[in-house]
């Protein structure tokens, strides 16, 4: 039993009337893992996730965490498992303390056990000094750090959290991160995340990739990257007469023809072609080594975030009038 997997999903299917939300995944967690589960809304993390916490019964397929089948024995499956849901769920008007000790309560944590084990989560989610504040006075940072200590203040070896920087600001998201991978090295647990940011996976051990409910890949991400990564050039024309000739002078080539063209690239040769052939009838050109965000391109077609790509290697900007390009 204590070699089995931290979680093994089995061809699980989960439809809510017409929307098929899971369409029969399969994968596993190792132990010790920090496993992301990466799509964009809708994809099905949340309903994944919801199984495996024995909130909602797959219709059909088979999941286990820590070995416990949780459809068959759902209490033994949640004795070792905490959660932290994407909707916040503490209670604004008890103190920080009250809040983790209810939950201790419930999970029939014996009193002295408890009491320390509140204590140490308290000094690793840094909430020592807060414990006797009322939880509604805390910022919404804190509060995502309390409910990861509430998750691991009973046994847990299996953390899951969903989508747990949502709404933070961007220092918090990072602490969130350290935390996260704190806890997976002082406590050796397993943690799954989801996340649709797809900049947070790049530290995780394995990113599963999944959009409408089908798993699209699983793997490192430094392997996901090499597999299915592509160079991306990303452009924006002069005008429409020189759009009109990029998209039928490389066909094969175009990802994505809105106010930016994007187009696959594999290297200097390239793009020494393509800007030989159109020059200065482009106003906007960067390319854009292999990422994540390419990854997700290449097995959806979509872009997970549809802002302006945050990792350019090169931009060049061409002035409206002069030839001159500024790095
Ligand atoms: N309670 C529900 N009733 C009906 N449809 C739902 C319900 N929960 C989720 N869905 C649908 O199932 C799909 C997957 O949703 P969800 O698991 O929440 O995805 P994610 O967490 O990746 O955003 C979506 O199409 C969503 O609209
Ligand atoms: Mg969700």
């Amino acid at each position: 039993m204590s070699e089995a997997p931290a979680v093994t999903i089995e061809a699980i299917t989960k439809r809510y009337g017409r929307t098929l939300a899971l369409d029969a995944v399969s994968f596993e967690v190792r132990r010790g893992e920090l496993f992301a589960l990466l799509g964009p809304n809708g994809a099905g993390k949340t309903t994944l996730l919801h199984i495996l916490c024995t909130i909602l019964r797959a219709d059909s397929g088979v999941a286990t965490t820590n070995g416990v089948d949780v459809a068959k024995d759902p209490l033994g499956a949640r004795r070792n498992i905490g959660v932290v849901f994407q909707e916040p769920s503490l209670d604004d008007r008890l103190t920080v303390w009250e809040n983790l000790n209810f939950h201790g309560l419930v999970y029939g944590v014996p009193a002295a056990i408890r009491s320390k084990r509140i204590d140490d989560m308290l000094a690793i989610v840094e909430l020592s000094d807060w414990r006797d504040k009322l939880v509604r006075t805390l910022s919404s940072g804190m509060k995502r750090r309390l409910e990861i200590a509430r998750a691991l203040v009973h046994e847990s070896r299996l953390l899951f959290l969903d989508e747990p920087t949502v709404g933070l600001d961007a220092q918090s998201r990072d602490r969130m991160w350290r935390y996260i991978h704190r806890l997976r090295e002082e406590r050796g647990l397993t943690v799954v995340v989801t996340t649709h940011y797809i900049e947070e996976v790049e530290n995780c051990d394995r990113v599963c990739v999944i959009d409408h409910g089908k798993v699209l890949a699983i793997d490192s991400p430094q392997t996901l990257k090499a597999q299915h990564g592509q160079q991306l050039l990303r452009l924006v024309p002069r005008d429409d007469a020189t759009r009109a000739e990029i998209l039928a002078a490389y066909p094969d080539r175009i990802v994505r023809d809105r106010d930016e063209l994007v187009l696959k690239s594999d290297g200097d040769a390239f793009v020494e072609s393509l800007f030989g052939k159109f020059g200065l009838r482009i106003r906007r050109l960067a390319v854009e080594d292999p990422s994540l965000e390419s990854v997700f391109l290449t097995l959806t077609g979509r872009e997970l975030r549809d802002q302006a790509a945050s990792a350019r290697d090169l931009t060049y900007e061409f002035g409206k009038r002069g030839g001159e390009h500024t790095k």
